[in-house]
């Protein structure tokens, strides 16, 4: 029987998450009660400044009022409706979408797995039904991606750790290797459905492309009749300091997908196309119950309007590069090496090595900075875009005495 949380002990509640939950991530141990600004609160008392933003997602800071607001009030009028009808709140994020992107047409989902496995679904049909191209099989990802955990998110993932026991795994996937057009090129032919790519690998290690890489892939795609999906699930929704990844690269794909920071802290994804690459999809080819859902709906509305406005884009293009300048600095002194400070807008990593970088996770966040890896063998930093000059100098103040922590520790 569970307890009034109140009577219990940190410890106690720790025990029965541990108990009855996931086992994928290893919880830190504390227990998380509320959220305000760049701030996390746990239930012990303690304040972390959070540069994690639950993983690149809360883009307008935590408890946002007006997103707040825009929550309440339409879990008030009307929470779910099914794809069955339209909401008006649906039809407004869609205009939304559609008025600030390349994107004609869209399927709205709950998670950015869903809206990758929409994605490639979308291709494969398109060109075997809309192309009449049944020779077209393979879609193309590249090494170190990251595209989600169902099983063709997993699949298209380049990196073997996430296939471990889960095989036999979807047929039609090629590996290239990131940056490298030449390892496209020697994978791409008549057989080919898409490429799928992240401008940025955010879970790889956070690793912008190369200059000229997506504008290749684009010529590439154009010249063997494949569809180009650029995955933005990370890098989208303002991170990079425009809106999107593929305004700031230069280069237009097919299909974009979207999720993380567009529901500013609620579940929700996005498959978007052109009208033309859409019409692959016809009535049943492809739903979910919870696709459009109002509340969701109503906040990424919400989160589009914040994030779209010129002043937040140029902020984050001016604390992104504040905070690269800020942590190549302190990479200069630190006992720990910086072997690379890399990213985009507030997209941004600290490559530190796979013996390092899990214990300067910890050491910061017990001095009440939450920070997060990627790839094992980076520092990643994706703060909420609300984020100032001033909250990056407490935090690489914060970082400074965890890099001193752990650089002692292996003296
Ligand atoms: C680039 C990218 N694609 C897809 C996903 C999967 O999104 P979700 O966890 O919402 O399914 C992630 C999550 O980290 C991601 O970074």
């Amino acid at each position: 029987m569970v307890k009034g949380h109140a009577e219990v002990t940190t410890e106690a509640l720790l025990e029965v998450g541990d108990r009855t939950g996931n086992t994928s991530y290893a919880p830190a141990r504390m227990v998380i009660e509320r959220g305000e600004g760049m701030y996390l609160f746990d239930r012990d008392g303690n304040r972390y400044l959070d540069f994690m933003a639950g993983i690149a997602v809360n883009c307008l800071g935590h408890c946002h009022p007006r997103l707040v607001e825009a929550i309440e009030s339409q879990a008030r009028r009307v929470m779910q409706i099914s794809n069955v009808f339209y909401s008006d709140v649906q039809i407004r994020l869609q205009e939304q979408l559609s008025a600030l992107s390349f994107a004609d047409r869209m399927f709205l989902c709950s998670s950015g797995a869903e809206a990758n496995e929409a994605a490639m679904k979308l291709a494969r049909r398109y060109q075997r039904v809309i192309k009449a191209d049944e020779g077209r099989t393979e879609i193309i990802t590249f090494k170190k991606s990251f595209h989600g955990r169902t099983l063709a998110a997993i699949t298209a993932t380049g990196q073997p750790k996430y296939h471990k026991g889960f095989e036999p795994l979807v047929p039609g996937f090629r590996y290239a290797t990131y940056g490298d057009l030449a390892s496209v090129e020697a994978l791409i032919g008549p057989q080919t459905v898409a490429v799928m790519v992240e401008p940025i690998q955010g879970e790889g290690g956070v690793k912008p492309s190369p200059e000229g890489f997506l504008q290749g892939l684009r010529q590439l795609c154009d010249a063997h009749g494949a569809l180009l999906i650029f995955d933005e699930v990370q890098c989208g929704v303002g991170r990079t300091g425009s809106l999107f990844a593929y305004e700031h690269f230069g280069v237009v794909p097919d299909i974009m997908s979207l999720a993380k920071g567009l529901g500013g802290g609620v579940p929700i994804g996005a498959m978007l196309s052109t009208a033309e690459v859409f019409q692959g999809f016809v009535r049943g080819s492809h739903a979910s119950t919870f696709g459009g859902n109002p509340v969701m709906c109503a906040a990424a509305s919400v989160v589009l309007e914040e994030v779209s406005k010129p002043e937040l884009l140029a902020n984050v293009t001016d604390v992104g590069q504040y905070l690269q300048d800020g942590l190549r600095k302190l990479g200069e002194g630190s006992p720990v090496a910086f072997k690379e400070v890399r990213g985009v807008g507030l997209m941004v990593g600290v490559e530190v090595g796979p013996e390092f970088a899990g214990e300067v996770v910890k050491a910061a966040r017990k001095r009440g900075l939450i920070i997060n890896t990627a790839g094992g063998h980076t520092l990643r930093f994706v703060p909420p875009l609300v984020v100032t000059r001033q909250h990056v100098d407490d935090a690489l103040e914060i970082l400074g005495a965890a890099l001193a922590e752990v650089g002692a520790g292996q003296g």
